[in-house]
């Protein structure tokens, strides 16, 4: 059940993260492009796709359901009921339904897909695009044997962590779907206060990355020790860190960031209701 040999995987919706998950299949070597079809609204990006990955264009979502085995919903939460309600009743027993959209819950996607209960929900991260993302995963409880062919078809893209639905997904939807747009909210911070203190704005901009890449691949290499850890030895008694670092506590920047991070989960909330 595990393999994806003569599998076909449709992408209903061939915008940004369809492109980024279609490339990270195709170029991990999970599938071939010959297995891989889309549908799309409009013709362009589909187009597009087509002349780049090298997949197969369905003429339409009707089109997409007959041909493929393992549907990937890839279409924003607010057009999401408008794609599916008109072919909901042509979903078959064992198509696999594996939905991107933030908010759309699993208990949603039973109503819709009525006839299915191959359901699983992923949220990837666009850093996918380079192997280096994360995506949350969950499932019904009646296709947790999908777990191993799900792992098989994203792993190409990055880590993989598997949660349960309700508010762990809901984490990983803000800390690594959005978390990737917090981060750069906050290199934006970086690099303009190097720039606006003589750097140039490629310097500051190199500084930036290579500072945050340098924490992460750090932290990374160093499994053994805790992230407290790796701080702590940046940071000496009284010194120009620790001196940051006070003034960082006392300005409650963990506060802004856990209120910000809430005001996201409300807004995943939101789209799931509308
Ligand atoms: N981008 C991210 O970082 C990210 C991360 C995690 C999850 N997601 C989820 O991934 C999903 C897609 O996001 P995205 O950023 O890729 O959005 P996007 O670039 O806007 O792509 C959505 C695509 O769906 C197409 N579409 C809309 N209605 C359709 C229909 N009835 N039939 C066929 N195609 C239809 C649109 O066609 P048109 O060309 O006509 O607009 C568009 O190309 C969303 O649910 C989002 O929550 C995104």
């Amino acid at each position: 059940m595990d393999t994806l040999m003569g599998k076909k995987i449709g992408f209903l919706g061939c915008g940004n993260m369809s492109v980024v998950l279609m490339s990270s299949m195709i170029q991990s070597g999970a599938v071939d492009p010959q297995q891989v079809w889309a549908s799309n609204r409009s013709p362009r990006k589909l187009e597009n796709a087509v002349q780049s990955l090298g997949i197969q264009k369905a003429a339409n979502n009707d089109e997409l359901l007959e041909k493929c085995d393992i549907i990937v919903i890839a279409v924003k939460p607010q057009d999401y009921h408008e794609a599916i309600e008109p072919i909901a009743s042509q979903f078959e027993e064992d198509h696999i339904i594996v939905s991107l959209a933030a908010g759309i819950s699993l208990d949603s996607m039973k109503r819709l897909f009525f006839k299915s209960s191959n359901l699983i929900r992923v949220m990837p991260n666009t850093p996918v695009k380079i192997g280096k993302g994360v995506l949350g995963l969950t499932c019904a409880h009646s296709a947790q044997h999908l777990l191993p062919l799900m792992e098989n078809l994203f792993s190409g893209g990055g880590y993989i962590v598997k949660v349960e639905e309700g508010e762990p997904f809901e984490a990983v939807t803000v800390g690594a779907g959005s978390g990737v747009g917090f981060v750069f909210e906050l290199m934006l911070y970086w690099q303009e206060w190097l720039e606006e203190h003589g750097l140039s704005r490629e310097e500051a901009r190199q500084v930036t990355v290579q500072t945050f890449l340098g924490a992460s691949e750090l932290a990374l290499q160093s499994s053994s020790l805790s992230l407290d850890e790796l701080q702590r030895k940046v940071v000496s008694k009284k010194g120009v860190t620790a001196a940051g670092l006070d003034s960082m506590r006392e300005l409650e920047i963990e506060r802004a960031i856990r209120y910000s991070f809430e005001k996201a989960v409300l807004r995943d909330r939101d789209l799931g209701k509308s």
